[in-house]
């Protein structure tokens, strides 16, 4: 890291302690907060750093720390160095259930029975507690009595003391000094650590995405569509100034353009923002009936190589559905198998399609559906195939689901037919979680989710790329029928939304506009026409901005 940079990391690490210890100044959104190292501060008083909900890294090694209280909130810990201050009861920690590795070096812990409160930590696997009162005789902590205590509280631990456990822990070990490494590196790299988690919509991307301590206004591309687009992207601007969302609206529009070699692709202008961006909100566009011409969706998809399409389906109360408790999330492979655009004339009368499937794309189609069910504490992943009927695609997409379970032990796996999953979906939807599939299963399985909590003018959706672009829409048509009105429903715009400020980790705006939205449509008081109302997208939409505004 160059100096100048560090400098300044440096000095917004500063003005960062100072809205956490002392007075809030509103400048940092403290959700978006996902490392921290405050060394040697001379701190005492940890003030509002539970409010930091997101952190996963926290440093305060060297101050003067006696109270653990503040951290309890703090449920997606993994790391926490609390090396050399004073504290003596370990107990407010218990509630940290991520955490996996502590160092607690150098404090004034009495006697090994303390670490009894930390016993429901399971994900718990290293820690250090050398320097402590109770073994300061025998500062690293080698003796047989000691190990055997621990050993006996934590049958998990892997590293102790920086030392791996005779026969275990090799990776974490490797993780244990990866972590200690950065921390040493004196600054937190933004991206550089092993597999960060962090909020809906993580990937694991090859070349690691920019990430800051603070977040100002961001600018998200805007592409407000045909038919109703507009009037519910205006609905969606409205709600978010209401709530004073730190949003910036690019307004891009996209119409297919033919290219060098008669080659269709989006107008350069709504390329350059999105690369630029990386966030869009997209409404519907409709498709032209000209002959050749694509998908403006399929275009999209193609040329940002967004490879997940995420549906989050949750029962809306006070809309009335079969089912009341519905909560699932579609994960669909969003590029190959049926819809990869490969099809022939064998001879007259004789059509060939090809299903592709590759090792690569259903990889990273399960990885990514794995780490959206740990960072939005979801507990099971089902694989959904036909491998009993296409034994090699299938059967390789579910190899590799298999694979990368295996990487994630904190999540349950499970697999199960298409033709199972849709029956048991329709006869008790509450028995699933998250669903991973390939393109054609998850094309049709996401709307019939969408059916279950009221179809698809309130089914949110979001489409995860590579190299850190997203781009959330609503996934119902231009309705042709209705535009220009003041009749369209917003909500399934406006929850895309609300997932598009979650995946950029503004967690306080998206919950809020969220509540607002839900808390409308069970007042029932101001509905649109489709949820069984009256009254029009500009009203309904008041109605939102309204109790936004009631919340502050
Ligand atoms: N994601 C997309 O961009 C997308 C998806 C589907 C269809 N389309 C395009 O949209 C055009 C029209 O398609 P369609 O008529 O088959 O489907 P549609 O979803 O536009 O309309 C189906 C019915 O649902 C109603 N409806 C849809 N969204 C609504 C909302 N937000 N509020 C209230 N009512 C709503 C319409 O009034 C209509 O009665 C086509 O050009 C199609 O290609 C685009």
């Amino acid at each position: 890291m160059d100096s100048k940079r560090e400098k300044d990391m440096e000095t917004e690490c500063a003005k960062i302690t100072t809205v956490l210890l002392k007075s809030r100044t509103g400048e940092f959104d403290l959700e978006s907060i996902l490392f921290l190292k405050l060394r040697n501060l001379g701190i005492y008083d940890l003030g509002c750093i539970g409010e930091c909900i997101n952190l996963e890294r926290l440093d305060l090694s060297g101050n003067n720390i006696t109270n653990l209280g503040p951290l309890s909130p703090l449920r997606r810990l993994l790391v926490l160095n609390l090396s050399a201050n004073r504290i003596s009861n370990l107990e407010p920690l218990s509630s940290c259930e991520s955490l996996q590795s502590l160092n607690v070096a150098g404090n004034v812990i009495p006697s090994v029975d303390n670490l009894h409160a930390l016993k429901s930590l399971k994900k718990l696997e290293s820690i250090r507690l050398k320097d402590n009162t109770y073994n300061y005789s025998n500062p690293v902590c080698k003796n047989s009595t000691y190990r055997t205590l621990i050993l006996e509280i934590f049958p998990n631990m892997k590293v102790l003391d920086g030392e791996r456990v005779v026969g275990r822990g090799s990776d974490l070990y490797q993780l244990c000094k990866d972590i200690d490494d950065t921390i040493k590196a004196g600054m937190y790299k933004n991206g550089q650590l092993p597999e960060v988690s962090r909020v809906m919509g993580a990937i694991k991307t090859q070349s690691p995405q920019p990430r800051t301590f603070s977040r100002g206004i961001q600018t998200v591309t805007l592409i407000p569509g045909d038919g109703i687009g507009p009037e519910i992207s205006t609905a969606v601007m409205k709600i978010f100034e209401a709530a004073k969302a730190p949003i910036q609206w690019e307004e891009r529009n996209v119409t297919a353009i033919k290219g060098p070699g008669g080659k269709w692709m989006i107008p350069p202008e709504a390329k350059e923002s999105m690369d630029k961006h990386k966030i869009g909100l997209k409404g519907p566009l409709k498709t032209p009936i000209a002959a050749g011409h694509p998908s403006m969706n399929l275009l999209l998809r193609k040329t940002f190589d967004l490879y997940a399409n995420v549906r989050p389906c949750v029962s809306i109360e006070g809309y009335k559905t079969p089912y009341t408790d519905v909560d699932l999330v579609t994960i669909r492979e969003n590029t190959e198998g049926e819809y990869s655009g490969i099809e022939h004339v064998i001879v007259d009368g004789v059509v060939q399609s090809i299903k592709l499937i590759t090792e690569e794309a259903s990889r990273r189609i399960a990885e990514y559906a794995f780490e959206y069910a740990r960072n939005n504490q979801r507990t099971s992943v089902t694989a959904v195939h036909k491998a009993n009927i296409m034994r090699m695609s299938d059967g390789l997409f579910l190899r590799k689901c298999r694979e990368v379970a295996e990487n994630f032990k904190d999540v349950k796996f499970t697999e199960m037919y298409l033709d199972t999953v849709c029956l048991n979906m329709v006869q008790d939807p509450s028995q699933f979680d998250v669903l991973v599939m390939p393109n054609l299963y998850g094309d049709i399985l996401s709307d019939l989710c969408a059916g279950l909590i009221g179809g698809l003018g309130v089914t949110p959706s979001g489409n995860i790329g590579a190299n850190g672009v997203a781009i959330f829409e609503s996934v119902h048509g231009t309705a042709p029928d209705i535009a220009g009105k003041d009749m369209a429903n917003p909500t399934a715009l406006l929850l895309s939304a609300v997932m598009m400020l979650r995946h950029m980790g503004l967690h306080g705006h998206a919950k809020k506009i969220e509540t607002a939205c839900y808390d409308t449509i069970r007042d029932k008081k101001v509905l649109t026409k489709d949820l069984g109302g009256n009254s029009k997208c500009s009203e309904f939409t008041a109605d939102i901005c309204r109790r936004v505004q009631d919340m502050d």
